[in-house]
């Protein structure tokens, strides 16, 4: 592929930016700078690196963040800031969209890709994705209390219950619970079924994607697709 063309489908600017960008000498491959943008480059498993910052060549980006409170997974954002926003130009570019949504106050695994099959399938209820929450609650939540959210409980637009594929006691006031679907504040009135509330939430894993432990509020890295 063309330095230029590699370099405009990995987000970075319009075709003419992208071959100034070229020629500006910023863009270097294996340690080289390489500035004729007609240059043929090999792009399977190529890093490359502009100005400081080393990206790998990935035709379609899939990214985890860590979601931070105070920010909207919606495409058009009304209240808060987009999680969009957090991202570095080339992703924006790109039209990373969120999997699936967290509330704004949710915490934790957001996956974001632009690839359209792939943000299908992981959203499909089909395809029975599971999602592990951490939720800290008002009040002392019993074994008891999960024992219900295993069996199922009645929401208020539903007369289906919902249930948890795991629920565990983390202490008095954490619990760990696994859903499969993914309606409209489902852990959070899952809780408050249970007579609680639900204080804080934070996504721990998506399907086989789990929260890097050091990976800060507000960061993000690369995913493997699996
Ligand atoms: N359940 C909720 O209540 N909120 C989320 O953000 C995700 C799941």
């Amino acid at each position: 592929m063309r330095l230029s063309q590699l370099l405009f489908s990995q987000g970075f600017g319009t075709r003419r930016e992208c071959e100034g960008l070229a020629l500006s000498g910023e863009v270097r491959i294996a340690g080289r700078v390489v500035d004729d943008p007609d240059e043929e480059v090999d792009e399977q498993g190529l890093s490359f690196q502009v100005g400081r910052t080393t990206w790998p060549y990935r035709e379609k980006a899939l990214i985890i963040l860590n979601k931070p409170a105070g920010y909207e997974c919606s495409l058009k954002p009304k209240a808060w800031p987009g999680v969009q926003s957090l991202l570095p130009p080339p992703l924006r570019r790109r039209g990373l969209q969120p999997v699936g949504r967290l509330d704004q106050d949710t915490t934790g695994l957001l996956l974001m890709t632009d690839d359209g099959q792939l943000l299908h399938k992981l959203t499909s209820p089909k395809h029975k994705v599971p999602k592990v929450y951490d939720a800290t609650t008002k009040h002392p939540f019993s074994v008891a209390d999960c024992e219900k959210l295993l069996k199922g409980v009645v929401l208020d637009d539903d007369p289906a219950p919902v249930f948890a594929d795991a629920a565990e006691l983390l202490d008095e006031q954490h619990l760990r619970l696994t859903l499969i679907q993914g309606k409209y504040h489902q852990v959070k009135r899952m809780i408050a079924a249970c007579s609680n509330r639900c204080e804080a939430l934070n996504r721990i894993s998506f399907g086989p994607w789990t929260l890097p432990e050091d990976l800060p509020q507000g960061a993000w890295v690369w995913a493997d697709p699996h």
